[in-house]
């Protein structure tokens, strides 16, 4: 297993690109089942989990061919409607391919994904909207059975806006016959960038980024050349990153708008951040002062997948901070590793409260999930000392090569 070995206390300085969005990226190639004709995607991240989506989608007959960072993906000769369980339990979203598969096939045999790293991560919303639909769904040894040849547009209310119920709606719906309408639907900018590649492929469909998404089916998809939006979640961990260490560093890509819930509690008084021809510039003394209470909540709220890393904030910085994770049930696991760097922090129920002093130990810690792997990066980079952070293939599914992108900006960091 591969770790990292981080050298800390050294302010970061340079320049980084933020890569394209994990969680953009796989509601795509999921929709590309949807059309017969070629497609070429951009910007495409060099990820564990878009290796696992290729994988899936190269057992459903599509061929993926990789350029760099551009996949070109033809769905033509696609001849099956099976995601076993051993693709399937490789990658949780590929719950998403249940909607473009059922559009494209009319029907789908999906292994039901099991819980994972943060929580157990039911899909009864997924299924709910895919009935509103007309799919009927049954579920025998561990798959979900899906007919969808009666499937037509619907109105579907999803019960709360979960991200992928609503991705699989729109890939569900984009091919049924008649208009689709969701409400409370998610309004992640993710979204509004699977809106934008539907309507490139020729897909009639409005209102995502807003709680009501409006579909006319339509009955033939066409090709398209589309670049996947940058990773806002990626930009705020490098924000995070620099305002807990200090420096200045000029980010490319990535979008301010995105991220305000993160903007608004990172501490002005030792960190100034703008907006420059497209840039971000972050100045940072790395003395962080810090008294915040952070909320998870659904997009534009403050993200759970930054809940993490801004954990580790907190933890270099002085002052007492409460955090309360609303999304996912399991998500503080990163805690006892960031005690034992020596913050003071404990955990009732789902509300941490982290009291920082402005120091942290390198210590022996391991990542235990994606964005938990993250926080430790940080905290590695703030803390004085080495830090040796194990199993870090958890890390390798959200950021590509994340050692490369901060040594680029001084930080001492190696895999071994
Ligand atoms: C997506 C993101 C993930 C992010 C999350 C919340 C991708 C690939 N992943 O995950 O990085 O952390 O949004 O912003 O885009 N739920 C149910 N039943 C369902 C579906 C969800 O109870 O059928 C619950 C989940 O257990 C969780 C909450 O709803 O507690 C949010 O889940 P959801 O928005 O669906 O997240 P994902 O799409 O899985």
């Amino acid at each position: 297993m591969s770790k990292y070995i981080i050298e800390g206390g050294r302010p970061l300085f340079g320049n980084v690109d933020v890569q394209g969005a994990k969680n953009a990226v796989l509601p795509i190639f999921a929709a590309c089942v949807l059309t017969e004709s070629d497609v070429v995607i951009r910007r495409v991240p060099d990820l564990a989990d878009v290796v696992s989506m290729e994988n899936i989608l190269r057992n459903l007959g599509v061929t993926v061919k990789k350029e760099g960072d551009v996949r070109i993906l033809s769905a033509k000769n696609m001849n099956s409607d099976n995601i076993p369980n051993d693709l399937a339990k490789e990658l949780r979203s590929s719950v998403f391919l249940l909607g473009s598969v059922i559009g494209r096939m009319k029907r789908a045999r999906v292994a039901y994904p099991g819980g994972c790293d943060i929580g157990l991560r039911p899909i009864d919303i997924h299924i709910k909207g895919l009935r509103d639909l007309g799919v009927i769904i049954e579920e025998r040894a561990g798959y979900l059975f899906c007919d969808g040849t009666k499937m037509r547009g619907g109105e579907v209310i999803l019960d709360y806006p979960s991200v992928g119920a609503t991705e699989n709606v729109m890939l569900a719906a984009v091919l049924a016959k008649g208009d689709t309408i969701v409400r409370n639907a998610a309004r992640e900018p993710e979204i509004i960038d699977l809106q934008n590649f539907l309507l490139s492929i020729g897909a009639q469909i409005k209102g995502a980024g807003t709680s009501e998404i409006h579909i006319r089916g339509v009955s033939k998809l066409g090709g398209t050349e589309f670049t996947v939006m940058p990773d806002r979640i990626c930009l705020g961990t490098w924000l995070l990153a620099v305002a807990s260490c200090g420096g200045e560093v000029v980010l490319s890509g990535g979008r301010k708008a995105e991220i305000y819930s993160l903007l608004c509690k990172i501490d002005k008084s030792s960190c100034h951040i703008q907006e420059e021809n497209g840039m971000i510039i972050i100045k940072a003394s790395g003395m962080p002062v810090c008294s915040e209470r952070i909320s998870t909540r659904p997009y534009p709220g403050f993200p759970t997948d930054l809940q993490a890393q801004y954990c580790a904030y907190a933890s270099a910085a002085r002052g007492t901070c409460v955090v309360t994770e609303n999304i996912f049930e399991n998500r503080f696991r990163h805690v006892p590793e960031l005690i034992k760097m020596g913050v003071d922090i404990t955990v009732r129920d789902r509300v941490a409260v982290i009291k920082g002093t402005g120091y942290l130990n390198g210590a022996e810690v391991t990542a235990r999930d994606l964005r938990g792997g993250a926080a430790l990066v940080i905290a590695g980079l703030a803390a004085r000392g080495r830090t040796v952070i194990d199993d870090i293939r958890h890390i390798d599914r959200g950021y590509e090569a994340m050692e490369k992108t901060l040594s680029n900006i001084g930080a001492k960091i190696v895999r071994v």
